[in-house]
């Protein structure tokens, strides 16, 4: 069993995939270890790439502001994503791209144990629900796998193309807070 930190140096040295080559940083994932909610998304962009860091760049601002809106911040939680090294041109993630990267993100969830993940976009739910999640359609629903709630919702980067989605995506944002408030209680009462 791999500590977050002895993974991480493994990660940053990755060539499993061609994601590599062209790469100028592995955004591993930051946040709280102890985390009881995860958010997952695609990959990393331009910004991330060059940082390191994920969710920095415009879509990081606004997942800011969501997280913000329902009273969490990132040192209470943990942020990843499906694969580590940026698409060229920000493009999907290939198959066998993600199948490869994937692999740490398991890691990630076995080490931190969230009770909540929240699957930002479709690509983070279909490598995480299933492989014909439609977003549109299918979110904002929970979806229980094993210990796991998940909350499939909208990518911080779809409501910043298309207002029309920002509501729903705040429906589904009270909802993560009142499954957290749930889990934090249980907590409290030392039943967790
Ligand atoms: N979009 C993502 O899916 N992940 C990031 O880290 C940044 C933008
Ligand atoms: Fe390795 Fe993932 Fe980067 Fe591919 S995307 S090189 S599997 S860390």
């Amino acid at each position: 069993m791999y500590t977050l930190d002895e993974l991480n140096n493994i990660v940053q040295k990755c060539k499993r995939c061609n994601l590599h080559k062209t790469r100028t940083n592995v955004v591993f994932g930051e946040g709280n270890e102890n985390a009881d909610i995860m958010f997952i998304g695609e990959g990393p962009g331009y910004n991330e790439d060059i940082q390191g860091r994920p969710f920095v760049g415009a879509a990081g601002k606004l997942l800011d502001k969501m997280l913000k809106a329902i009273d969490l911040d990132r040192n209470e939680i943990y942020i990843a994503n499906i694969v580590k090294c940026r698409p060229p041109n920000n493009r999907n993630p290939l198959r066998t791209e993600s199948e490869k990267c994937i692999e740490y993100l398991r890691w990630q969830v076995h080490i931190i144990r969230p009770k909540i993940i929240v699957c930002l976009g479709a690509v983070s739910a279909r490598n995480i629900i299933e492989p014909q999640f439609r977003i549109t359609k299918d979110r904002g629903k929970w979806v229980k796998k094993g210990q796991f709630y998940i909350m499939p919702t909208y990518h911080p980067a779809a409501l910043l193309r298309d207002e029309n989605k920002k509501r729903p995506a705040w429906e589904d944002l009270k909802n993560i807070r009142s499954k957290y408030n749930e889990i934090i209680s249980i907590g409290k009462d030392g039943e967790k």
